[in-house]
């Protein structure tokens, strides 16, 4: 036993598992044979996370029988170089099983394309149909669109025009186009990108990813909720105070300013991760555990989302922007000192904000939604903060605070769930203490796990959309973020609402003063 700065106390068990043995537990089935087509084959994204989770499926046992993997770029290159260049970047973290490349890198192949070239596109039709003609991968193919998002409207239109979306026709088999976030940036765009999209896909074939659905503690989330008989019953206004949700970061912005001084935290968090992990806290369970009903619960919460008062902001958003400080104990520049950000920029790289969702379980509990980054520590999870007790009967004795039920979902740096609760401290003098059960993810189970890009690509080979966005709740996100959008890029005092926060730190003291403020009783 310890005592954390909390001044809880933590009593750490191991728990036998009562339930079956991992064995036991149904494999995916293996997907149909399949072509994987990369479209911006050059990218740090292929060679840091799709290459990587491919080449980890394909030692697991996860990738088709037959599959083959076409890299598309502009750079000049060929397949020989393609393979060397990935194998290189595999080696940088290390590679599992480094002799088993030499029969995965075969299947590696690259493809010069001009983005925005007819020619090239039925250069790649005539290139996926000799490989499936030698492979047998039955004209199956997914696009994962590896491209800043400017290029998805024109790549996912010249596929389309080369009669590659078209599905159990031409030879083709299925077809399916895989994009990252940000879907848009605002409303309109939102809209405009799937117009785009749809052009030539129908939505069964658009896979929208979002990494966060992927984590298996995100995905446990439901499980957890909708498989135990006890926490449901309490999961509502009755007993729950308030819920927060966090993802905080160490990280700066890294290489990445040319894309984050346009998006900033709003956007590249907000309208994704926070409102995905909104939703499983707060969704009602569908009728099946089946990716249609489950997205449809998911929208459901987004409808519920009540409009932001933008003309009273501050009361419920906090913004702020890294300045200098150390991370462990290294000294770190402010985010207007970074490579290629501007030095009057007023990015957000910070946000608290306070939500309310209007319907019977959860009117008048706020969620708090926090994510920044450089802050003291890379944290991300969900907490479920349960009310009071009625009456304190203790309070002659223990006086009236008695600290409150926690629950909190770990995702980030421990996979674990909590849960606190108050017991009578040992010893003559009646006093009590807060202590915790625990489960850690990875307790009794010694089997392989999914890194969240391995999870995506099967899931789409697969066909199985339960992961992934789907339009309605894309569009109800932007419905509810672009007026916050527009009033913070808007107002007249943009510098001023910005609070700076030294880098290392917990974040601007506002967000602190928001959270503590919790007037939601009145509000309710
Ligand atoms: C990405 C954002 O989607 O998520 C990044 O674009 C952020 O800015 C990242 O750093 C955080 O992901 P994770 O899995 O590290 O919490």
């Amino acid at each position: 036993m310890q005592t954390n700065d909390d001044s809880r106390i933590l009593a750490s068990v191991t728990a036998p598992d009562l339930g079956i043995d991992s064995g036991e537990c149904q494999a995916t089935p293996r997907s149909e044979p399949c072509i994987i087509v990369i479209m911006g084959a050059t990218g740090d994204l292929t060679a840091r996370k799709l290459i990587p989770a491919l080449f980890n499926l394909y030692l697991n046992g996860g990738l088709p029988e037959s599959f083959q993997i076409v890299g598309c770029g502009r750079t000049k290159s060929d397949s020989a170089e393609f393979r060397k260049k990935m194998e290189t970047a595999l080696e940088a973290s290390p590679m599992k099983e480094p002799a088993m490349w030499q029969d995965f890198a075969p299947a590696l192949h690259y493809q010069i394309i001009d983005y925005e070239n007819p020619d090239s596109y039925n250069g790649l039709a005539e290139s996926l149909r000799n490989l499936d003609r030698k492979n047998n991968t039955r004209g199956n193919r997914i696009f994962y669109i590896a491209l800043p998002p400017i290029l998805y409207k024109t790549v996912a239109r010249m596929i389309g025009r080369a009669g590659l979306s078209a599905e159990m026709t031409d030879g083709n088999g299925w077809s399916r186009i895989v994009v990252e976030k940000p879907f848009g940036t605002d409303l309109q765009t939102a809209v405009e990108l799937d117009r785009s999209l749809h052009e030539y896909f129908k939505e069964h074939q658009v896979f929208r990813i979002d990494h966060y659905l992927a984590k298996e503690t995100v995905q446990n989330v439901l499980m957890f909720r909708f498989a135990n008989a006890l926490f449901e019953p309490i999961w509502n206004r009755r007993y729950v105070d308030h819920v927060s949700i966090t993802a905080n970061e160490t990280l700066g912005v890294e290489h990445r300013a040319g894309y984050y001084e346009h998006t900033g935290v709003l956007r590249d968090m907000f309208q994704n991760h926070m409102m995905q992990l909104l939703a499983l806290t707060a969704m009602e369970p569908p009728s099946r555990f089946e990716d249609e009903l489950v997205r449809d619960e998911k929208t459901k919460v987004f409808r519920a989302l009540r409009p932001f008062p933008v003309n009273n902001l501050w009361e419920y958003l906090v913004l702020g922007q890294y300045d200098a400080g150390s991370i462990k104990g290294k000294p770190v520049p402010a985010y207007r000192e970074e490579p290629d950000v501007d030095p009057n920029s007023i990015t957000p790289t910070f946000a608290m904000m306070k939500v309310y969702l209007d319907n019977w379980r959860w009117q008048g509990v706020p969620f708090y939604l926090t994510s920044g980054k450089r802050l003291n520590k890379k944290l991300t999870e969900i907490a479920i903060q349960f009310k009071t007790v009625p009456y304190a009967m203790f309070r002659h004795v223990l006086g009236e605070e008695i600290l409150a039920n926690r629950l909190t979902m770990g995702i980030h740096p421990e996979e674990k769930i909590t849960l606190s609760f108050q017991t009578k401290n040992p010893g003559a003098r009646v006093c009590l203490r807060t202590v915790t059960m625990d489960f850690h993810y990875d307790q009794n189970y010694t089997g392989p796990t999914l890194d969240a890009y391995e999870k995506v690509l099967i899931d789409c080979m697969l066909g199985d959309q339960m992961l992934f966005w789907r339009q309605d709740s894309v569009e109800r996100c932007w419905s509810f973020l672009t007026p916050i959008l527009q009033e913070c890029e808007t107002c007249d005092n943009r510098e001023q609402i910005l609070h700076l926060y030294e880098s290392g730190s917990r974040g601007p003291r506002a967000a602190q003063r928001l959270f503590e403020k919790k007037s939601f009783r009145s509000e309710a």
